[in-house]
């Protein structure tokens, strides 16, 4: 059965789409079945992997429609494989964003992604949801369709008390859609080492979520967006820079969690 993770922070630019595909990236090249769906209607995590998205193409909007109307389609229908990665995509357009907007009136709104998601959970190991710079309506999806989520946080502006806008928003689902859900871990991204700010907000979350936060942290790369732009995991592009290793040991921090 799937493990699905959320990839979740409301602040922008931290690393969620990054870590989604080079996390799906590193399980993929451990012999996991992986899915990884774009939850953002900015389309980045399919981009990222090589996926151009037509505008004829059957999307993830596509897929939460049919669910909505009750439309009984074939639940591999628009997951395609990425272009040079080990792994499957479910790709997302700006049209996702649109809809997103729509849905607020529909009382099923926050359980579609579930539903999709459950058609599913027998075809891969694990599946990842990369999420938009928000905690609106599709992110609420990804939260109820979720067994866990994991946050990225760029400490340099995001300290404890941004974290926890997130947890209780998890906290809300929780209680009121997905009892199961759980903080899969907090991975800190040090996108510049020399801030006495970030240090202290740094510190600050290992002492507020103890073993919680990832002792891997994320170090910076600029071939990170270089590998973005060949349409491809950093893993698959430079498997040896310090980032993509910082991913996989990541990776293997994730699978050993879920093994206790
Ligand atoms: N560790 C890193 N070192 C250097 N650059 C990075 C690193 N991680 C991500 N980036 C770059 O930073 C930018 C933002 O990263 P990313 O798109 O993963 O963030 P995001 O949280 O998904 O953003 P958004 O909220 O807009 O979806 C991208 O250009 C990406 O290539
Ligand atoms: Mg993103």
């Amino acid at each position: 059965m799937a493990k699905v993770i959320a990839i979740v922070n409301q602040k922008g630019g931290v690393g969620k789409t990054t870590t989604t595909i080079n996390l799906g990236a590193c399980f993929a090249r451990k012999g996991e079945r992986v899915l990884l769906i774009d939850m953002d209607g900015q389309g980045n995590m399919s981009r990222g992997l090589g996926c151009k998205v037509k505008r004829s193409q059957y999307t993830i909007r596509h897929a939460l429609v049919d669910i909505l109307n009750g439309t009984d389609v074939d639940p591999m229908k628009g997951i395609v494989p990425a272009k040079f990665d080990p792994l499957y995509i479910m790709p997302a357009n700006k049209q996702l964003s649109a809809f997103g907007s729509s849905l607020k009136s529909e009382p099923e709104a926050p359980y579609l992604l579930r539903a999709y998601v459950e058609r599913l959970q027998w075809s891969f190991d694990h599946i990842l949801i990369d999420c938009s710079p928000s905690l609106g309506v599709l992110t609420q999806n990804a939260l109820v369709a979720s067994h866990s989520v994991m946050i990225p946080v760029d400490p340099e502006f995001f300290g404890v008390e941004g974290v926890e806008q997130i947890t209780s928003t998890m906290n809300d689902v929780q209680r009121k859609m997905n009892p199961e859900l759980y903080l899969e871990g907090i991975v800190i991204v040090k996108r510049n080492n020399v801030s006495i700010a970030k240090r202290t907000n740094a510190e600050n979350l290992r002492l507020r979520y103890g073993d919680k936060v990832y002792k891997t942290e994320l170090p910076s790369s600029v071939k990170a967006s270089e590998a973005h732009a060949h349409g491809m995991s950093l893993i698959k592009y430079m498997s040896w820079n310090h980032l993509a290793r910082a991913y996989d040991a990541l990776a293997n921090e994730v699978l050993a969690n879920e093994q206790q």
